[in-house]
């Protein structure tokens, strides 16, 4: 039976360090998980300023938290604070995840495997796919991981700053993969854009109203996915501008939920119970 959101002695903390903190649908997404199971964890936002992130991360063994996620802006300067990191973690440059093993504080992430389980719940498989990936920053990085990790062929990297995609297609170089870093020119260059089958974008444009970049959808193939990181009260306008084209979207909810998804799993040895985790979210699986 479903466990009400009560917290007795014996409950488990779970939370996630961040500022701000407000916004986060992650609290909301991983006590509906718990109260599904039955299980006695609580899941509570903790708001930490950046000089205190050091002291919050290693409070986490001292007070016997079970484990917090991180967002932004700290997922690249936690792991400094860290004993070991996973490979993926260590790959991206950042963390999402940290839990207290024993005496170590060990940080992963599973924004990258989350994303990619968010493609394959769509429905879409990233083998051997032509893909535009918009931003180069930390959410491009694990993108970029995701998709290598996936057997995706052909990798474009464009970006507002042209040297931050030529050091992000650098670090992630590897044989039989065509990876190849680009300004934000070629958004609107029909060729290209006529090759590709996902659109990915990986920058904030757009979440506080503004319009998005000069990017010529209509040039994309009429199936090409549009995927979009970010997400808000409502679609945001580089998906309004897919969906206008009749192009298919996915928002980052999807990419929230499956890598909660597997933080839970971290978190109480579970598997999460995605439906009821979707319906917090106010989304449905197959969306
Ligand atoms: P995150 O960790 O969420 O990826 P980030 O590391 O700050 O955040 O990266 C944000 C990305 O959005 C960057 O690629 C940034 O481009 P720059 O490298 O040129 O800064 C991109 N971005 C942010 N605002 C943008 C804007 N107004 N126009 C174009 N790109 C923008």
């Amino acid at each position: 039976m479903a466990r009400g959101p009560w917290i007795e002695g014996t409950t488990g903390v779970v939370g996630i360090f961040g500022d701000p903190v407000d916004h986060s649908l992650s609290p909301r997404m991983h006590n509906a998980g718990f109260a599904e199971l039955g299980i006695d964890f609580v899941y509570v936002p903790f708001r930490v300023s950046r000089r205190h992130l050091k002291d919050a991360l290693r409070s986490l063994r001292t007070l016997g938290v079970v484990g917090v996620n991180i967002t932004v802006p700290f997922k690249e300067d936690a792991i400094k604070y860290l004993d070991s990191v996973t490979p993926a973690a260590r790959a991206i440059g950042a963390v999402n995840t940290v839990r207290p093993e024993g005496k170590k504080l060990v940080g992963d992430n599973t924004d990258a495997s989350g994303f990619s389980a968010a493609l394959s719940a769509r429905g879409f498989r990233a083998r051997r796919k032509r893909v535009l990936v918009i931003g180069a920053g930390g959410a491009a990085r694990a993108v970029v991981y995701g998709l290598l990790g996936s057997g995706t062929i052909d990798i474009v990297v464009a970006n507002r700053t042209l040297a931050k995609a030529v050091r992000l297609v650098r670090s992630f170089q590897r044989k039989g993969v065509d990876l190849r870093a680009s300004g934000l020119d070629l958004l609107d260059d029909f060729d290209f854009l006529d090759s590709r089958q996902l659109v990915v974008n990986c920058t904030p444009v757009g979440l506080k109203g503004e319009c998005f970049l000069d990017y010529d959808v209509d040039s994309t193939p009429a199936d090409c996915l549009h995927f979009d990181l970010a997400y808000g009260e409502k679609p945001t306008p580089f998906l309004r501008m897919a969906a206008a084209a009749k192009r298919p979207t996915v928002d980052g909810r999807h990419m929230l939920l499956h890598q909660g998804a597997q933080a839970f799993k971290l978190f109480t040895g579970r598997k999460a119970p995605l439906e009821a985790m979707a319906r917090a979210l106010g989304i449905k699986l197959a969306d």
